[in-house]
Order: C-alpha cells, then structure tokens, then sequence
C-alpha cells in the first residue's frame, strides 16, 4: 500500500476502538468518583488569551518554550493560545463568573504542549482535574488527594505513589530562595549548562533537573521543609495528619517543585512505578493561593490536581488493569436474504434498549458470521429465505453453549432481552 499523504502531527495521535472506549470508560470513572466528592464539570474553551497562561510563570518551560500561540484575525489581532493546562483557565472563569466559594469543578479535555514527543509524552494529551477555589482549609487538600488516590485505585492501579511536599509561602519562600540561590552560586561551575541557565531564570527549577551531573549538587542543597512559616508547617503538618486518617500513603518528598511557577504550600505528583522514571508521573498538583489574585481577582486561595489519561493507560497497559470495556453490541443480525429483514430487525433490538449491528452489502453467510464474531455480540440472530417464510429467525448463542433455535419474530426482542438479563449481562 503507498505511504499515506497526510498523518496527524507530529506529536498526537489517533485513538481508535477499542482503545478509544477504553479511555470512554476511564473518563466516564473519574466523572463518577468527582460527582461523589461533590464536584461539577466546567467545560471551558481549548484557546485562551495568550496572557492567561503567561500567569502560569514566565519563566517556565510552558510559557517560554511550549506554547502552541496563535493571532487571531481580529483588527487589532489578538494573541490566543492552545490551552497547555486548566488551572489558568479555570480560574480565568472563576473571575469572569464570581461563583459562590468555596467553587469545586472537574474537567476533562485535550491539552497542548510543544514538548518533544517520546512514549509518555505527547504535544495533545488529555488531562482529567479538578479544582476546589476559594478555601485554604488543609482538609481541602486532603480531599483533593484522596480523590487522586482513590480513583487510581478504581482502575485497578496498584503501583502509583504519592509523593508530597509544601512549597512554603509569599512569607517564608523569599528566605529560601535566597539560600537556594545561594547555594547554587556557590556550585555553579559543577552544575550542567542547562542548569546554570536556569539557575539565571529560576533557582528552584534546578532542583528539577534529571541530570546525572546535576544530581549530588541537589542532593545537598538546602530544603524548603527546613524554611516553613511557622503558619505553612502547621498547614503541611495537618494535610500529612488528614491524609494518615484516611489510610493514604505518602511520601515526602522535600525536592519536589513541579513545573509551574504558581504553587503554594502543598504540591503532590502521583508517580506509576510501572512506568520508566523520566515519564512516570501521572499526575500532579497543589495549591496555587496567589492565581485567582493574578488573573485580576480577589484574594482566593485554591488547589487542584491533572491526570494524565494517556500516561495511566500506560501505566494500566504496564499493570494489565483496567482492561477495554465490553462490546456494546448484544445481537449481531445475520441476513442472508437481502438484507432488509436486518435493518427492521435492529430496529427492534435497539428499541428495547439492546446494542444490534448488522452487516452491509449482501456479504456471504460465512462473512456475516465472521463480523457477528468480531463484534463481540453474545447473540447472532440469523434470518434466511427459511425464517421469512415461517415468520421466525435463528437464535445462535456465540459465547455460550445453548445452540441455537427458532425464536418468533414478533417475540424476538423481549425474548433475547429476557436471556440476557437472566445471564446477567
Ligand atoms: P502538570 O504536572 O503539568 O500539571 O500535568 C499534570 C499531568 O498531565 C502530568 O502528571 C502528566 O501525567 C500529564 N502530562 C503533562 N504533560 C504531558 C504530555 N506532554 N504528554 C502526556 N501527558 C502529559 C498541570 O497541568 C497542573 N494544571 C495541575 C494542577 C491542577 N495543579 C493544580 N491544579
């Protein structure tokens, strides 16, 4: 076959069944779980005003290097961007709506980012979240965790680990940074290029570094934990009391600092040990209490976490969970008398609620049974020149082992219906 002219770009992909129903059900998982945590769903535009994300952090790779930016053709034009996250935006909206706080919304939808594509790491991936704005309780945070952990659990994901760290305040950060910067300074010339570099823009991104010659000038530097306000550690200290009430693991872990220049206080990742290290994190988040404020709001504290969808299924994929969901299809119509006995027939199927598919085309018996097995229907309903003349069709059993037989027509619905919740499907 000649290569084809076109292919998606570079970067994204096409989800195809059945893995496509497959994330259907994973999304469909964490609606659920958000609705039980009284969370609602804001659904909010994929561009925003290019000066929305910059809020994220100027000096962040997603603002300076990653941002999928467009003009629009407005006089004068305005400078737009691909959606890179949804904390931005969400709180965008928060000060467009004035909602009643504390505000709790969920989301789930395609995200944008001009990274270098690898396994794990895609320039449109998708990301379900949620944010509770409006509240700085540190119970808010536990519950925001748990939701995290117990919806890894509901897909079957035994692997993940928490990992937890508190980022300090407007009050305690500036003292560590300054012992940060410090440091760094003093060890410059160890660090890597890259890193001295950032070291210029943003010390405490160097503690995010993965490189090898980066790692034992990390190990040593001076840790946010050691500079909290008396006020930050107290709110740290009753996350980790809140979290061990609710059974959750965690893990401290002091170097954590995330790849957004808005956290607060508590910041979290949830790494799949399934997955290689440079690509495990399936998820993240924290408090970001300075945003709403940013964006033109008032003060609002707020905390949130994204999970990345494609990153879990990797992680399932690794751990053989949360396999594809079941064929919607029940009854595979089989005509090999024209055909139009199959398009009333379906019709009645899907009227009583049942999934039916047919084949087109007047294809062969043998054919038509080939899809009827490829569809995953639990019955095959077969209509010949036979079945017309007396009224009826063939009832095939494709999973079980009752055979077949001669099901009346007009009773054919009720009755595979009748089968299928006596077999619990
Ligand atoms: P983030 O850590 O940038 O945080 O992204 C969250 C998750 O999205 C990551 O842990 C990862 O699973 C997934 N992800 C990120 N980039 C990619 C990519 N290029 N390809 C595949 N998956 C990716 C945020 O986005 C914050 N808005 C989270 C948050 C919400 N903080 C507070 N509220």
């Amino acid at each position: 076959m000649a290569e084809p002219k076109f292919r998606a770009p570079k970067g994204t992909r096409d989800i195809l069944p059945p893995e496509s129903a497959r994330r259907r059900s994973l999304s469909d998982a964490f609606a659920v779980l958000a609705g039980q945590w009284g969370f609602g769903e804001v659904v909010s535009p994929m561009f925003e005003d290019m000066g929305v994300f910059k809020r994220v952090g100027e000096s962040t790779d997603l603002v300076t290097k990653e941002m999928f930016d467009l003009f629009d053709k407005g006089d004068p034009p305005q400078h737009l961007a691909l959606r890179p996250e949804l904390t931005a935006s969400i709180c965008r909206a928060y000060v467009e709506h004035r909602p009643v706080p504390p505000w709790k919304v969920w989301y789930d939808g395609p995200q944008f980012r001009y990274e270098q594509p690898q396994a794990g790491r895609y320039r449109q991936f998708t990301q379900v979240g949620v944010e509770v704005l409006g509240t700085d309780d540190p119970q808010a945070d536990v519950d925001v965790i748990a939701l995290g952990s117990r919806f890894f659990e509901a897909v079957g994901l035994t692997k993940v680990s928490l990992l937890l760290n508190s980022l300090g305040d407007p009050a305690c950060r500036p003292d560590y940074l300054k012992a940060l910067s410090d440091y760094l300074d003093s060890r410059r010339s160890e660090l890597s290029a890259q890193s001295q570099v950032t070291l210029e823009r943003n010390p405490l991104r160097v503690l995010d570094s993965k490189r090898r010659e980066d790692q034992t000038i990390i190990d040593e530097a001076p840790l946010m934990v050691d500079f909290l306000s008396e006020e930050s550690a107290a709110h740290f200290q009753q996350v980790r009391s809140g979290l061990e009430a609710l059974g959750i693991e965690y893990e401290i872990s002091p170097r954590l600092v995330r790849g957004l220049d808005y956290y607060t206080r508590t910041t979290f990742e949830f790494a799949a040990d399934a997955l290689e290290a440079s690509q495990n994190a399936v998820g993240g988040g924290g408090r970001y209490d300075g945003l709403v404020e940013a964006l033109g709001g008032p003060d609002t504290p707020g905390i949130g976490f994204a999970l990345g969808v494609d990153r879990i299924l990797l992680a399932c994929n690794a751990e053989q969970s949360f396999e594809a969901a079941p064929s919607p299809v029940d009854v595979f119509v089989v005509d090999v008398a024209g055909g139009s006995s199959a398009l009333t027939i379906c019709e009645s199927l899907r009227g009583v609620g049942l999934g039916a598919d047919r084949a087109y085309g007047g294809r062969s018996m043998k054919a038509q049974m080939k899809l009827a097995d490829r569809s995953g229907a639990t019955y095959a309903v077969i209509i010949g020149d036979d079945e017309i003349a007396s009224g009826e069709a063939t009832l095939r059993d494709l999973r079980g082992d009752t055979g077949q037989r001669r099901v009346p027509l007009a009773v054919l619905a009720g009755e595979i219906r009748r089968l299928l919740q006596d077999n619990g499907v």
